[in-house]
Formats: structure tokens, C-alpha cells, sequence
């Protein structure tokens, strides 16, 4: 591994990561994770791992804005289909959303994080962790799970775009973070997260509930081309967001949540 802030053999000794593939600088943690799983035989869980990411993305068009300070990384994780059949595979990113709530709840404890389905983390209002959870086409069995944390990244200077809807661990504490406690602690929850979800327990719709923003409240949902309008009543045992529409309770699983007031 190149000179960075990351303490490399911490991670592998303290960690379930099996190999870590770093560079000071990468357009996307996510691009750079595909093209190995495309290109390479790699040993995993493997950690793709950044200083700086200067293109990343988000869910559908949506663009990652993140500052040097900020934590981003991805997972190549690697599943047996025969177990876990392709419809169990959306719930990855819930999972991952779990484990991040409960990795900041050590991190930060009283911070107030909240899950947005299927994959935000927010602190009240505001954002602070995204998911991006992508299937290379490449290698059967693979995913990519891609996090971005805002850490020590202050939203004061961002741009205006993301300074009102964005958030940090540093603007919500005022100090700054060892980012490699911060990325143990996260792999640590992820692994567990992880074996968790291969189980296939109840511990999905046992957990949900404890983070989950959007119940009870009015949300608007946009999958397939269609708007969904009610009252959120959180999510199935399938990780699926149910809403009550006023005539039927609707199950998605897939969509993006619009809004939520
Ligand atoms: C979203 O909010 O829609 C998901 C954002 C995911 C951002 C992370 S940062 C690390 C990884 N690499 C990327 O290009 N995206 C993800």
C-alpha cells in the first residue's frame, strides 16, 4: 500500500478483509473495484480504498460530492448464489446500512442516525453516509459494495448544492476523526452485518425499526416510472418499503424515496 493516513496492517489484523488495493487518488472506488473484479483474480473481502475520490457516484445519475477528509472505499464481497438466491441480493445495501448506523452509534454515541430506505444514512436531516451496491456483469457471485462517510470533511465550504442537505462527522462533533478507527470499526460492523444477511434471519425487520426514518411519515416514493404517495409503515420481512396508500399497502423493492415530511 502507498503512504496514506490508513494503517494497513491494522486492517488486515483487526478486520475480516483479506486483501486491500489502495491509491492516494481514484475517479471512483466503485469503477476501480468493477474493473479489478473484471481484470484481475483477487482475494477477498477485498478493500478498494481512497484518499481522494474525484468522480464519485451515487445511486442512478446522482454524483458522490466529497472533500478530502471524506471515507471512501468499497467492498468486494464475494456470495454463493446457490444460498442466496439473486432476489435476496437487494437487501445487501439494508444490511449495509445497519451496519453503518451501528458503527457510527460507537464511533459517535448519542449521534441521532437514522436509516433512509434502502441505503442513506442520515443524522436528523442530513446525510451523511451513502451506499452504492453494484453486481459487476464480469464474475458471477461478486458484488461491490461501495460507502462513502463524510468524516472529517466539513459541509461549511461545500458547495451550495450539498451544504444544506449534507452533514459530517466533524460538523456534528467539532473535532476530527482517526479515519482509521473509523474504517475498522465500519469493516467490523459490516462483517457482522454480513453473516447476518448470508443467515437469512429475522434480523432484517427486527433491526430496521430502531433506525428507520420514514416511518409513519408521509413519503414519495418514484420506482418504475410510477409516484407512490402515503404513510410509510417501514419495511417487510424482504427489506421491502411498505406504504400506505390510503387504498392498499403497497411493498417496493426498489425505488427512490423523493421526499419525506
Ligand atoms: C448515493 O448516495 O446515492 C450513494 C453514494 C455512494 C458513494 C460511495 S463513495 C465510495 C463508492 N464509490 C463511488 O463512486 N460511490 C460509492
Amino acid at each position: 500500500m502507498q503512504k496514506s493516513s490508513f494503517d494497513r496492517e491494522r486492517i488486515l489484523a483487526e478486520t475480516f478483509v483479506g486483501s486491500i488495493h489502495f491509491l492516494p487518488e481514484m475517479r471512483s472506488t466503485n469503477d476501480e473495484a468493477l474493473e479489478l473484479v473484471r481484470a484481475k483474480s483477487i482475494k477477498t473481502p477485498c478493500l478498494v480504498l481512497t484518499e481522494r475520490q474525484t468522480a464519485g457516484r451515487g445511486r442512478g445519475t446522482n454524483r458522490w460530492w466529497s472533500a478530502e477528509g471524506a471515507l471512501t472505499f468499497s467492498l468486494v464481497m464475494e456470495a454463493d448464489e446457490q444460498k442466496l438466491p439473486a432476489p435476496r441480493w437487494p437487501q445487501i445495501s439494508l444490511y449495509a446500512g445497519l451496519a453503518i448506523c451501528e458503527a457510527l452509534q460507537q464511533i459517535a454515541p448519542g449521534l441521532p442516525v437514522g436509516l433512509k430506505w434502502p441505503n442513506d444514512v442520515f443524522i436528523i436531516d442530513k446525510k451523511v453516509c451513502g451506499v452504492l451496491v453494484e453486481v459487476p456483469s464480469s464474475k458471477a457471485g461478486h458484488v461491490v459494495v461501495g460507502i462513502g462517510l463524510n468524516v472529517n470533511n466539513s459541509f461549511e465550504s461545500a458547495p451550495a448544492d450539498v451544504r444544506g442537505i449534507a452533514t459530517s462527522l466533524l460538523d456534528e462533533k467539532q473535532h476530527r476523526f482517526s479515519m482509521s478507527d473509523v474504517l475498522v470499526c465500519l469493516l467490523q460492523a459490516f462483517q457482522q452485518q454480513w453473516l447476518r444477511w448470508e443467515q437469512n434471519g429475522e434480523h432484517l425487520s427486527q433491526q430496521w425499526p430502531k433506525h428507520c426514518l420514514l416511518s409513519g411519515r408521509h413519503v414519495c416514493l418514484e420506482t418504475a416510472g410510477r409516484s407512490i404517495e402515503g404513510r410509510c409503515l417501514g419495511i417487510n420481512a424482504d427489506g421491502a418499503l411498505r406504504i400506505d396508500t390510503g387504498e392498499a399497502i403497497e411493498c417496493h423493492v426498489v425505488g427512490h424515496v423523493k421526499s419525506f415530511d
